[in-house]
């Protein structure tokens, strides 16, 4: 059995993704992490928070992989362990190459110049006492690096690489926008020249009109410096414009993962497809036919006691007695294009949902998923 593209829908192979033959710069396998929630007065596991479970992907150099799911999915937790911010509760953080899930603090320092965080919000990332020279300068002393001619030319360098005056080097945050604060954490991130930056929601605090600023600041400072990103937003218009590929979260798992011309023309997954359709989507058992809107039903479950099958059966409109039941892999249609989901849209229905197939269905995937000979390779 194979996944094939419906011939009369939107081809998601119109732009075929890039092949990456190089190394990743960082590739992340069966990455997990629990949450211990403890109860009584000997303070027993009485279960786990599973923010994020089992996550399989790569980020590859010079590209932006934008990250996009609703509140709760298990995105930040994602950005601080593969900063090494969070220790994994399972699977592995590689970068460059290196295994380095479980290196400790020393061994993590000079990776710590490499890899850098954006954080949400400008107004409580950076400390209030500090003036923006300090605070752009920290990482120098951290890091007990000299920039050549002295780390105050160096700070007042970054700050004309992200827009702000240099003279304000001793001004102190409050005197800035918001947009301005964010400039300072970007100029700090620069700071050491990393190679990989994780921003994490790094314009949601902001005015709308300053979110475009600063996003087209971090697209031009890719250009120009080689960057490489992976942006975190629950807004899929600030990753549309920057990301080469998205990865779509639904409580702890990333449920479908494409190129982004791909993903925006057809998109695979049911979740994917009503993030696209609206925001937000509270109720719904309507369906807005003018504006093709898809309104989802109910809130995201608990990640204590996530739905058995798949996580989004209880609110998918194209769920059927199988996705209840049995968890759908993220599978590679072709190359390139990651889905999680029994009954993918914009591709010939792999499981179709008449009763009749159902037993007959579900042994055939348990046959692909499985990789038994038996069943028949999935498609690449
Ligand atoms: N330190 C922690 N201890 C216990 N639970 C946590 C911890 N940090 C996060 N969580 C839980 O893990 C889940 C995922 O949280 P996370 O902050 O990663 O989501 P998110 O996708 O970034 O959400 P948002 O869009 O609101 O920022 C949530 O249920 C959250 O409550
Ligand atoms: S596996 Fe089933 S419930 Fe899950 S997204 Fe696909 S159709 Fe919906
Ligand atoms: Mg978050």
């Amino acid at each position: 059995m194979t996944i094939s593209e419906r011939s009369d829908g939107p081809s998601p192979a119109l732009v075929p993704a890039k092949k990456h033959d190089g190394e990743a710069l960082l590739k992340v396998t069966g990455l997990r992490k629990h949450f211990p929630i403890k109860k009584g007065l000997f303070q027993r596991q009485a279960g786990a928070v599973r923010a994020v479970d089992e996550l399989d992907f790569e980020v590859w150099p010079g590209e932006t992989l934008g990250v996009v799911g609703e509140s709760g999915c298990g995105k930040s937790t994602m950005g601080r362990l593969i900063t090494r911010l969070l220790e994994p509760s399972a699977g592995t953080v590689e970068f460059e190459g290196r295994d380095i899930t479980h290196l400790g603090v020393g061994a993590m320092r000079p990776l710590r110049r490499d890899v850098q965080m954006i954080f949400q919000d400008p107004y409580s990332s950076l400390n209030p006492r500090h003036t923006i020279g300090t605070i752009v300068g920290a990482p120098f002393r951290l890091q007990r690096v000299s920039p050549a001619g002295g780390v105050r030319k160096e700070v007042q360098r970054l700050l004309s690489v992200v827009g702000l005056n240099p003279e304000h080097y001793n001004r102190y945050p409050h005197e800035f926008s918001g947009g301005q604060r964010q400039r300072v954490g970007i100029a700090r991130a620069l700071a050491l020249n990393p190679k990989l930056v994780v921003a994490d929601e790094p314009v949601s605090a902001l005015d709308v009109s300053i979110q475009a600023q600063v996003v087209n600041l971090l697209d031009d400072l890719q250009q120009e410096l080689g960057l490489t990103y992976v942006i975190i937003a629950h807004d899929l218009s600030v990753v549309r414009h920057v990301s080469d590929r998205i990865a779509v979260m639904y409580l702890g798992k990333i449920v479908e993962l494409a190129d982004r011309d791909s993903l925006y023309r057809a998109p695979m997954h049911p979740y994917t497809k009503a993030l696209m359709s609206a925001v937000p989507i509270p109720d719904p058992r309507r369906k807005n036919a003018k504006s093709g809107r898809i309104l989802l039903n109910g809130d995201v479950p608990s990640p204590i006691s996530p739905p058995s099958g798949c996580r989004f059966h209880t609110r998918c409109w194209k769920a059927t007695e199988l996705c209840g039941t049995t968890e759908p892999p993220l599978l590679e249609v072709r190359h390139g294009r990651q889905v999680a989901c029994h009954h993918p849209e914009n591709v010939d229905d792999p499981a179709p949902p008449d009763a009749a197939l159902l037993t007959a269905t579900k042994e055939a995937f348990e046959r692909l998923w499985t990789g038994d000979p038996a069943g028949s390779e999935p498609m690449r």
